[in-house]
């Protein structure tokens, strides 16, 4: 028979585990962040891109560059890339998500927590 205690003490640790990634000043922001990246009718960005540092993302992406060592780049730069990536790439293939109102300036500013965060090298 399942034993129901042992089932719950693994799901509370998958949950422990999965929460301590964010444990960061700025956590409601980056944990808003992930949901714009993955879900389709907001930012869809998974699929085309993977990702360094989040391993429960599927990383099957492949149109646009895995995004990599985005904490290094400016704040400005990435958030100029998801509003309108025209403006430093005329032949972009990546749709400008802030320009045509798909997400929200708060939402980019939280894809820019996210992106910042996952990526640091650990
Ligand atoms: C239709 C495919 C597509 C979608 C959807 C897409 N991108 Fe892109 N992205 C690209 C391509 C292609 C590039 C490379 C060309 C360029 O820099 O404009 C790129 C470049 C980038 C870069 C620059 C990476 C670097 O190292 O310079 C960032 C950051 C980025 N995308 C983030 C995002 C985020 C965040 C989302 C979701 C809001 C997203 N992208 C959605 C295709 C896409």
């Amino acid at each position: 028979m399942i034993d129901a205690k042992k089932l719950l003490a693994v799901a509370l640790m998958g949950v422990i585990s999965a929460s301590t990634v964010y444990a960061t000043s700025n956590d409601a922001l980056v944990k808003e962040g992930r949901k714009v990246f993955v879900t389709k009718k907001l930012g869809n960005c998974l699929a085309c891109h993977a990702v360094q540092g989040d391993p429960s993302i599927p990383q099957t992406g492949d149109i646009g560059p895995k995004l990599v060592n985005l904490n290094t780049y400016p704040k400005e730069y990435l958030f100029d890339k998801i509003w309108d990536p025209n403006k430093t790439n005329k032949n972009t293939l990546m749709p400008p998500m802030g320009r045509s109102h798909k997400i929200t300036k708060h939402q980019i500013d939280a894809l820019v927590a996210y992106l910042q965060e996952i990526t640091k090298a650990k």
